[in-house]
């Protein structure tokens, strides 16, 4: 990987100390709280120290940056769900990134929302986000209000979001012959390293909850993750929607494949530079750290919170069931055919975007049928 530029090493000394620190006071960190540190400890996390560049020059690129394809899919999706909900409907999305979904969602959407709210907790990523939606008309910029928390009015609407919950922290552990030990962060000459401590009841409980769905026991040495925040946050965030559609769409599994024997070292990943690695513990405050999602958690968090699983299926699903590959077909001329061409083979191609990415949608008080699941619609992947 590139070393990074002094400057930028020094930043994440400084981080790195605090987190040294933390340990010294009150030993071994679990890691989720690892994982808090190193993308949201004011001034220096990865997602709030003001560093972050998106696109080519960031250190990922996601599917609404690549082009219009998979905003032009969404906005069928949610269109076909708004003509639903009347003329005066809310779409809440969280955690916008650099802006560029809700930029092309506000410009495609027949019949755009009365409010376009932006759930984003990075105050530098607001100001990113408020110069990608400064080109927009009035008409279409004034909708937009940003949040720092969930909204308190409930609201009819949708709700989209794009690759926030892997980035919510999670706990990672190691199974032994009397159950999950819990993985804590240490220092050991210097560095970094992974410690066994008692599970925390947090992860009992999470780990209570999966492990009579799984189809097979894990074995001894096994690593993996568990989410234990998503059921407090799913529920705030969906809490607001009256009626409508979520829409959630990240990278991950059904749980029967999330644990899956081979899976033997969990599903964290870290990206920086747009490089791929597996080291959580590589520049923290600069590498972008994240782990799958497990889709079987996220149905199940929905059933608890009042909503209802309406469709599962991969990005690949889901992009040709609204047809998003007529878009290439229709491209005025061939150089621009080529273009949305590649761009639909990162997004859809099982070997790139369109397999590993999965498309949640959730509703409640709403029971239209959702075109985005009508080809390859996988519900019954998610049962345990
Ligand atoms: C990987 S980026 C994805 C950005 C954008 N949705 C996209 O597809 O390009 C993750 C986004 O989620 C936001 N985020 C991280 N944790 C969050 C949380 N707990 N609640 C809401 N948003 C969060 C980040 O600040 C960032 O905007």
């Amino acid at each position: 990987m590139p070393e990074p530029p002094e400057e930028l090493l020094a930043l994440s000394r400084s981080l790195c100390n605090k987190m040294v620190d933390a340990i010294s006071t009150s030993g071994p960190m679990p890691f989720d709280h690892y994982m808090r540190m190193a993308l949201y400890e004011p001034g220096l996390g990865y997602y709030v120290n003001g560093l972050h560049k998106f696109g080519q020059a960031g250190d990922f690129v996601t599917a609404p940056e690549q082009g219009r394809i998979f905003a032009t899919a969404v906005a069928r999706q949610i269109d076909e769900a708004a003509g639903q909900l009347g003329h005066d409907w809310t779409l809440l999305e969280i955690g916008a990134g650099s802006g560029a979904l809700a930029r092309d969602l506000l410009e495609i959407l027949g019949q755009p929302p009365s409010r376009y709210l932006i759930l984003e907790p990075s105050a530098p990523l607001r100001e990113i986000q408020a110069e990608t939606l400064a080109g927009l008309s009035d008409n279409l910029r004034t909708r937009i209000e940003w949040l720092s928390s969930p909204p308190e009015e409930p609201f009819d609407g949708v709700i989209v979001a794009n690759e926030v919950i892997d980035a919510l922290p999670v706990k990672r552990f190691e199974m032994t012959d009397d159950g999950p030990a819990e993985l804590a962060v240490t220092v050991a000459e210097d560095r970094f390293d992974w410690t066994p401590v008692a599970p925390s009841p947090r992860l009992e409980q999470a780990w209570q909850s999966i492990a009579n769905t799984l189809p097979h026991p894990l074995p001894v040495g096994y690593r993996s993750e568990i989410c234990v925040d998503l059921p407090a946050w799913f529920d705030t965030v969906t809490r607001p929607l009256k009626r409508g559609l979520a829409l959630m769409i990240d990278y991950g599994y059904p749980r029967a494949e999330y644990y899956l024997p081979e899976r033997s070292d969990g599903t964290l990943v870290c990206h920086y530079r747009h490089r791929a690695h597996f080291d959580p513990f590589v520049w923290p405050g600069l590498t972008d750290l994240s782990a799958f999602v497990d889709f079987t958690a996220v149905a199940e968090t929905a059933v608890d919170c009042g909503l209802e699983v309406a469709g599962f299926t991969n990005q690949s699903g889901f992009l040709l069931s609204l047809d998003a590959h007529e878009i290439v077909e229709q491209a005025d001329d061939d150089a621009t055919r080529l273009r949305l061409a590649g761009e639909f083979k990162r997004l859809a191609m099982p070997g790139e975007m369109g397999e590993r990415f999965k498309v949640i949608g959730l509703t409640r008080g709403f029971d239209w049928p959702l075109s985005g699941f009508e080809v390859m619609g996988q519900l019954h992947r998610l049962e345990g």
